[in-house]
């Protein structure tokens, strides 16, 4: 959700009002990923890197977030919406955990679209942690490391991202940028191997439903070969 300052001092306003018309346009955009199909929506907002932002700015991001949690949980649970969070959890403040841990419980078993907040998140730290959390396994005797040379060596490393409990909806199919940035910036970078990218000029703040439908026309029109040829090409290079 890129580019909330910008479009704040472009206005002449402070960079805390863009991430106010941000927070603004999740929901919208949740209901219309919904309608859309997609199965699993990922919403960076917060970057381990972010913290080293002024504190008035992240007391403002924090309580964004609580208030959404507030506003809009009874509308994500009749959606059938599942919340998760990935990142480093644990250092989030008592205040937001209390808002953000109860939302998530209440909304666990929904089986829709499953809605996913990066914060305090960064993909080196996810990919390190897993390191670290396989070899804990390994030393305890509950894994071998040979499980890293089998033929199912990606999805048991796999399994111990903070997306892991997403099987196979964890691999990224389409990445959205927004703010006219042409960069990955720490995202979801083992799960989005094979994702298609899409780069807006516009900023999170004007971004809209239709923006999204709009990625999603040009995902589907993409020609993804993950590495190998068509059918069709392979034919007609043996002939
Ligand atoms: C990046 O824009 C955006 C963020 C760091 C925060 C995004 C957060 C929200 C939209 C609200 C949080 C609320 C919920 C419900 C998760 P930037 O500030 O880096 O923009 P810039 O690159 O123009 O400075």
């Amino acid at each position: 959700m890129d580019g909330n300052g910008r479009w704040a001092q472009r206005r002449n306003r402070p960079r805390v009002f863009g991430h106010i018309r941000g927070a603004s346009r999740i929901s919208a955009v949740v209901r219309e990923a919904d309608r859309l199909g997609v199965k699993a929506l990922t919403l960076y907002a917060f970057s381990t890197e972010n913290w080293t932002r002024p504190e008035d700015e992240k007391s403002v991001l924090w309580k964004l977030l609580i208030k959404f949690l507030k506003k809009e949980e009874t509308e994500l649970a009749r959606q059938n919406v599942r919340l998760r969070v990935i990142g480093e959890v644990d250092r989030l403040s008592a205040e937001v955990r209390a808002s953000l841990d109860p939302a998530i419980a209440r909304l666990s078993k929904n089986t829709g679209l499953q809605l996913t907040f990066a914060v305090s998140y960064g993909s080196r730290r996810e990919i390190l942690r897993a390191a670290e959390a396989f070899a804990r396994d390994c030393r305890e005797g509950r894994r071998d490391p040979a499980e890293l040379e089998g033929k199912n060596a990606e999805s048991v490393f796999a399994s111990y991202l903070w997306t892991g409990d997403l099987a196979e909806l964890a691999d990224v199919d389409l990445v959205v940028r927004t703010s006219g940035e042409v960069r990955v910036s720490n995202f979801l970078l083992w799960q989005s191997a094979y994702a298609e990218y899409t780069f807006i000029e516009k900023c999170w703040p004007d971004f809209t439903p239709d923006d999204l439908r709009q990625a999603v026309e040009t995902y589907t029109s993409r020609d993804r070969r993950f590495g190998g040829v068509q059918p069709s090409a392979s034919v007609s290079a043996t002939n």
